[in-house]
């Protein structure tokens, strides 16, 4: 009984502090597994390939629309955005809405958390 009560205390310790160094490779984890439901279809995982989408390896802190050879929407050239964490929040969210006239088929990942395990994720593409 004691054990299981100071293991539920350590658990909420961890999700009161979900950006904790320690719990970053767990958030890119839940990512990853996120990244390939909603996201490899479009976008590769191999390296700096462009797939359908563009290779989104080094897409945190990238002005938008930058990488060579890829066929960008007017739309998207034209955003004039940086992909920094707010911005991509927004694009995940609701991304016809940040960006209207984008290629990119709607996506609407509203969760708070699995944002956070998205974007943790792009984090380590480099
Ligand atoms: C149906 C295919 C498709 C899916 C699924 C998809 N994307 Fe995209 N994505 C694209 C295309 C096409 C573009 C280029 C859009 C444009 O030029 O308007 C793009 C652009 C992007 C960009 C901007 C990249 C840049 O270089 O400016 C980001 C960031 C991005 N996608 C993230 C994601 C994430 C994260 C997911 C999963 C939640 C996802 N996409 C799912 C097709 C897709």
């Amino acid at each position: 009984m004691k054990t299981m009560l100071l293991s539920s205390v350590a658990l909420c310790a961890a999700l009161a502090a979900p950006f904790a160094a320690a719990d970053e490779a767990g958030m890119a984890a839940a990512g990853l597994q996120l990244f390939k439901h909603h996201c490899t279809a479009c976008h590769s995982l191999d390296t700096s390939e462009n797939a359908f989408g563009p290779s989104l390896v080094g897409v945190v802190g990238r002005p938008a629309a930058s990488v060579p050879r890829f066929a960008y929407s007017q739309a998207m050239q034209a955003s004039g955005l940086t992909w920094n964490e707010d911005n991509l929040r927004k694009w995940i969210t609701d991304n016809e809405a940040l960006v209207p006239g984008t290629r990119m088929r709607h996506v609407a990942i509203t969760d708070k958390a699995e944002q956070d395990y998205l974007i943790s994720f792009l984090r380590t593409l480099k």
